[in-house]
């Protein structure tokens, strides 16, 4: 039998069939196009999205024995809010992880309605990315589409609408939404007041590797898949990521270097860091997590060397920068080009280098680019540390995981090992591993990692050169409460 993993990501979606063994046999992807309306703005349009997928499954299963596709299930970005009306037609693009438009609302809800109540209600507090602020923005500032709204989704769950009917939604993704009492698991009635909408309007919620319906008859026909395939809930990316790199169970750690930066701590039982700084979710093998999520991590990567450089030779260019670089560079680059939101809640943040001198090379330049995020990362990574959690070591996956160099300065910044997997594609191999859970294939998602998930290699710290990187750390977490009051003045 055969499962599909569908990763609607940022920049494309990645769609991944998996055997029963967990042998990935084959991985497509498609682009989509992401606008950026305002500065600091970020919208899709669902319907790309939607024939981004369908053109993808077509390719992804040609050639290959269709009645062996038992299941489908997904990772998708989190938190963006995607909205239809009565007609099921989508009302506006949807507004994402990483828009920052909500700074208002945002201020509104942690200060106004107080953060205690929020964690109180559903374990977090407001960021501006997420889904209950935009909910609020909307209704200020387009009260005629708030109006119309008949449906509230997550991206992903509108992919799982148009291919079975069924207006649902998981657990981990429900959490990122602010709506969501996380505890225990059901919509907040306080949240769905304060932000005026009723459950009417919200998904129904499943565990992640719950059936949730299956593949329309007319769906299947125009894709060329066998009738009643199965498609489980899903979870949000970096809970797929989680499911996909093994990391299930109590205490174990992923690091996601996608367009977004992700530090995720699974747990046993549930619990709130008690500043807030880190998310508190659902996790989707029936448990839960701790998060820090940076909002601009391997899109540095890309924004450095695409529109900056105006090149795509990542290697050629990650060659100019040697072995005795590392840990010795005096230029600093902080990360923050859509604004940050772990640790530092604040949509205004922007990107900056310090410490350049007339003989700073181009190398030393994107050293800074590859060692901010690493350090951004670090900044979650210290606050899971402050709450006594111990970790000693991660997996590492995602785009930028791929760099043997990024990988190396990760491991030493962070002083642990890091371990990357066989299969690359975490979120989809996640899915793809729902969808087999779902199947009855495997009894649990522990069960199914735990006889899937392969470690393919793993990078150790050097002492010496995780000393230098703790004295540059100690220096680059300086520089942002530096010049935070200047950013909203640059703006
Ligand atoms: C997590 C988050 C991002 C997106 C990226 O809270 O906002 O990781 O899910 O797709």
């Amino acid at each position: 039998m055969y499962y599909i993993g569908t990763d609607l990501g940022t920049s494309a979606v990645k769609l991944l069939m998996m055997d029963e063994c967990g042998r990935v046999e084959n991985v497509v992807s498609r682009e989509y196009p992401l606008y950026f309306p305002k500065p600091g703005w970020s919208e899709q349009q669902p319907e790309d999205w939607w024939r981004a997928v369908k053109d993808g499954l077509k390719q992804l299963i040609s050639g290959y024995d269709k009645t062996q596709i038992a299941g489908l299930s997904f990772g998708g970005q989190m938190h963006g809010l995607v909205i239809l009306d009565k007609d099921d037609r989508v009302i506006r693009p949807a507004i994402l992880w990483n828009d920052g438009r909500t700074q208002k609302e945002t201020d509104y809800l942690n200060n106004k309605i107080g953060r205690d109540k929020l964690s109180q209600y559903t374990a977090n507090i407001a960021f501006t990315g997420f889904t209950a602020p935009k909910l609020l923005w909307l209704k200020n500032n387009e009260p005629e589409n708030f109006a119309r709204i008949e449906k509230i989704m997550l991206p992903k769950d509108y992919i799982a609408y148009m291919l079975t009917g069924s207006f649902c939604t998981d657990v981990s993704d429900a959490s990122g939404t602010l709506l969501f009492d996380v505890e225990h698991k059901r919509w907040s009635q306080e949240m769905l007041e304060i932000c005026g909408i009723n459950q009417s309007q919200l998904a129904r919620v499943y565990e992640s590797y719950e059936t949730v319906g299956t593949i329309k008859p007319e769906v299947a026909h125009e894709l060329g898949l066998p009738e009643g395939v199965r498609v489980a809930a899903g979870a949000g990316d970096n809970a797929a990521a989680a499911v996909g790199t093994g990391t299930v169970g109590n205490g174990s750690c992923n690091i996601s270097l996608g367009t977004s930066g992700t530090v995720f701590i699974s747990r046993a039982g549930f619990g709130v860091d008690a500043n807030n700084a880190l998310h508190s979710f659902a996790h989707a093998d029936g448990s839960y997590h701790l998060m820090g999520c940076m909002l601009s991590a391997a899109s540095c990567n890309k924004w450095w060397m695409e529109q900056i450089l105006n090149t795509s030779e990542f290697a050629k260019e990650q060659e100019a920068i040697t072995d005795d670089m590392l840990g010795n560079n005096t230029v600093y680059f902080l990360p923050y080009l859509m604004g940050e939101r772990s640790p530092h809640n604040d949509a205004n943040a922007r990107g900056a280098f310090i410490g350049m001198t007339l003989d700073t090379s181009r190398a030393q330049m994107y050293q800074a680019v590859l060692e901010g995020v690493a350090f951004a990362i670090r900044d979650s990574f210290e606050v899971a540390k402050s709450l006594g959690l111990e970790i000693n070591s991660s997996k590492l996956c995602g785009g930028g995981a791929k760099s043997p160099l990024w990988r190396k300065i990760f491991a030493n910044v962070l002083n642990i090992r890091l371990e990357v997997l066989e299969s690359e594609e975490g979120p989809g191999y996640g899915g793809a591993i729902l969808a087999a859970v779902a199947c009855g294939r495997f009894a649990s998602v522990q069960e199914a990692a735990d006889r899937l998930v392969k470690v393919a290699d793993a990078v150790e710290p050097d002492d010496l050169l995780a000393a230098r990187y703790q004295e540059r750390y100690d220096k680059f977490k300086k520089l942002y409460p530096a010049v935070k009051e200047l950013f909203p003045q640059i703006q």
